[in-house]
């Protein structure tokens, strides 16, 4: 059984029984005039049953250490270790960018290296609870890959129905998983094929498959609550000033949220922290600024290299979490995510999706404005690791020569650089400098 007591409408509130048929569009009440996605409620009685003891839980070394929190129990989880990412203190790229106190939740640390597996563990768990044979995504990027990989880890069949322009690498993590891909021409078909999988032979989407999009399956945005629990914890109790993410739809930022919001209720945390989503092209900045609820479908600003989060229409789930924050959206347009991505390596080690470095965009932005002060503990989610798209990131690598001898080495490093590496105990061989 399921913790599943129902679902609710994050924008008119109506209630929905457990059996209700999640079929994409989110709130039927809400469907016409501005399109709302469900949330789902857990069940109550199950909940304090259920809860472990502060040492039972954290003796499980995934995010179902937070099993009571979820719609699933933590013997029925399709788990391999996703979660209990690192917090990293970044003063480097912090001070560089105005905020020394920024820190870093490294969700490339997860089991398929994106932050979507505390999605899959989830919505998977759920899906073989219900008895689910097939699970679907219309995803060719990090969401199919992980998918991919809970379906098989749990002995389910994995429908991917993909899309031109995918990054190889997590195209091939979809394939070497043993998903069923189906390539489409047409994001529209994609989503009619998913719909009839659905409909005609029960297939568990945990994607979208209708415009306008309203976000993902309830039961998988529950996943991403564990990163409200998790930063809490690894910052002792006490709550960031701000939290940045790179957005598309606003499943994570939503799970977020909603995780934030149950440590409040439960007076874990007495404050909340105010929510950035790092978008490309501004479809929540624009719904924001005309309060609007219903989200613009706005003109692509440039091609974008950030594809993970490139669609023009955000959902209403992202605009009501950064209502419900007096939160931030900040159009990150053609700012050039290669540069952040190398300055990111090359302050502090770590090697991102060219998405995932989008927060610190909108951050330096921010700062210059005067929104986010040099005071405020600010936590960029860097959602992806940067073997992801390394495809589209070393599109502007120089060739690198191979020498054949030491002698010829020496001669192709600077003067400058040699002077350095002079100082150094080991000598060590670049050519960046
Ligand atoms: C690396 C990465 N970051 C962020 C996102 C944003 O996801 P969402 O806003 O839909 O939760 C995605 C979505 O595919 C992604 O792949
Ligand atoms: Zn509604």
């Amino acid at each position: 059984m399921t913790r599943v007591h129902g679902y609710c409408c994050l924008r008119c509130g109506k209630h929905y029984p457990r059996d209700f048929v999640i079929d994409s569009r989110g709130c039927p009440a809400c469907h016409g005039e501005a399109p709302s996605n469900l949330r789902l409620v857990g069940s109550p009685d199950i909940l304090v049953a259920e809860a472990p003891s502060q040492e039972g839980g954290k003796a499980i070394s995934s995010l179902w250490r937070y099993a009571h929190r979820l719609p699933c129990p933590a013997r029925l989880a399709v788990s391999f270790g996703e979660g209990l990412t690192p917090l990293l203190p970044a003063p480097r790229l912090g001070t560089r960018i105005g905020v020394p106190q920024l820190l870093i939740k490294d969700e490339g640390r997860n089991p398929t290296w994106s932050h979507k597996d505390r999605f899959s563990s989830v919505a998977v768990s759920v899906a073989r609870v219900q008895g689910a044979r097939v699970v679907a995504t219309a995803s060719s990027g990090n969401a199919g890959a992980s998918l991919a990989a809970y379906a098989a880890r749990a002995g389910l069949t994995c429908v991917t129905a993909t899309f031109a322009g995918a990054a190889g690498p997590m195209l091939a993590q979809i394939h070497k998983t043993g998903a069923i891909v189906v390539p489409f021409a047409s994001k529209t078909d994609r989503w009619k094929f998913l719909a009839e999988g659905v409909e005609r032979l029960g297939w568990f989407a945990t994607s979208p498959y209708r415009a306008p999009v309203v976000g993902s399956h309830p039961a998988g945005i529950e996943g991403y609550k564990t990163l409200a629990f998790e930063l809490v914890e690894q910052m002792h109790g006490q709550v960031p000033d701000w939290c940045v993410l790179p957005v598309c739809y606003g499943d994570a930022l939503a799970g977020l949220w909603r995780g934030f919001l149950e440590l409040q209720e439960e007076r874990s945390i007495d404050r909340l922290p105010r929510l950035v989503a790092a978008e490309v092209h501004g479809s929540l900045s624009a719904a924001l600024a005309g309060d609007q609820d219903c989200l613009p479908d706005v003109k692509t600003c440039s091609d974008t290299v950030a594809v993970s989060i490139g669609a023009t229409r955000s959902a209403y789930q992202a605009l009501n979490a950064l209502r419900q924050s007096d939160g931030v959206a900040v159009p990150i347009g053609d700012c050039d995510l290669i540069a952040c991505q190398e300055q990111l390596s090359l302050d502090e080690g770590l090697f991102a999706e060219l998405a995932s470095v989008a927060p610190f965009a909108a951050i330096e932005f921010l700062r210059t404005r005067n929104v986010i002060t040099q005071r405020d503990r600010v936590v960029a989610i860097v959602t992806a690791s940067g073997l992801k798209d390394i495809d589209r990131s070393m599109c502007r690598a120089p060739e690198q020569p191979t020498f054949s001898s030491v002698a010829e080495a020496w001669s192709h490093i600077s003067a400058e650089t040699r002077l350095h590496l002079r100082s150094a105990q080991e000598p060590v061989f670049t050519t960046r400098h």
